[in-house]
């Protein structure tokens, strides 16, 4: 590429660069979106990008098929109950161990390898994420998931002081409920209620499709939060796909601005959503 082209593109970015700048981007980084290790550090090296211009990015990872290894290797046995992971409490430990211990320390060293300061935190730490026992309900029976929490309330207050001292903060998606017991959340209910907490200017959730596709199977670049509720009713969104649509309509509710589900398999997706016109994936829309 020609030297002046280069300039062009560095250009180009400059009204994203501006707008971005000094706000906050919560990205949800998807476990499944996570098993390729030279993808993965293409994200990260954006996330770094994304902080050296002046953007404040806010990590909350999954780690779903980590998790699904390590249980299969301990050999226990385990379900999901709506894309949610039924967790009882020896479930809970292996949670815990993965996601703390592994999964987070892992994007924790991939940033600072890249360049960029980051630090790992779980909603245990400085109390961060309160929760409650989940409640959920399939063919009208209310089904018990054992340990899995529902955010009750975000103290953003770690957060924010980790972002003044120049770190990306880390986040693994577990709380606690007050009395010591720890719980398993879905990580895009994380996101959602961190990105609400912390008025963000964007969430970007990376998953490992397109984004939501329609009973044909064709990508849905613009969905709003009807259109969304109806994909549930119908079941054309199923699984994996529904507490990421509830965090989504979740967090347009509580004031962030723009919300996206993007392919993390795709190189460089979320630069491309952040810094150029070409949107990809879909924007979930309030109307
Ligand atoms: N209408 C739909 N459009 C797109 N994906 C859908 C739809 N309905 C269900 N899905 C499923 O949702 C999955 C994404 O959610 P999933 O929980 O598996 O991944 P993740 O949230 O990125 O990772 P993790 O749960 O490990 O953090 C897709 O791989 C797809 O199988
Ligand atoms: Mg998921």
């Amino acid at each position: 590429m020609q030297p002046l082209a280069k300039a062009e593109i560095l250009i180009e970015a400059l009204p994203y660069i501006k707008k971005f700048y000094g706000k906050t981007v919560v990205i949800k980084y998807g476990g499944h979106a996570m098993t390729d290790p030279e993808l993965k550090d293409k994200v990260i090296t954006d996330i770094v990008l994304m902080k050296y211009v002046g953007i404040n990015p806010v990590i909350v990872h999954g780690g779903g098929p980590e998790i699904n290894y390590w249980l299969e290797k301990t050999g226990q046995e385990f379900r999901f109950v709506n894309g949610m992971r039924v967790t009882d409490e020896k479930i809970m430990e292996i949670v815990q161990m993965v996601l703390i211990g592994k999964v987070n320390k892992e994007i924790v060293g991939l940033v600072q390898k890249n360049g960029g300061k980051a630090i790992g935190l779980s909603g245990i730490d400085g109390d961060m994420i309160k929760v409650s026992k989940k409640v959920v309900e399939k063919d009208g029976k209310k089904i018990d998931l054992g340990y899995v929490g529902e955010v009750e309330h975000v103290n953003p207050h770690l957060i924010l002081s980790a972002i003044e001292q120049g770190h990306i903060p880390v986040i693994a998606p577990i709380g606690t409920n007050g009395n010591g017991d720890v719980y398993n959340i879905n990580a895009d209910y994380v996101a959602g209620s961190i990105a609400g907490a912390l008025e963000a200017d964007k969430l970007v959730l990376l998953t490992d499709v397109e984004g939501v596709l329609d009973q044909k199977g064709n990508l849905v670049s613009s969905l709003s939060i009807k259109e969304a509720q109806e994909f549930i009713k119908t079941g054309v969104i199923d699984g994996g796909m529904i507490p990421k649509i509830e965090c989504c309509i979740e967090a347009l509710l509580s004031g962030v601005k723009t919300v996206h589900i993007v392919n993390g398999r795709l190189p460089h997706a979320m630069l491309l959503e952040i810094f150029t016109h070409s949107g990809v994936g879909t924007m979930v829309v309030k109307e």
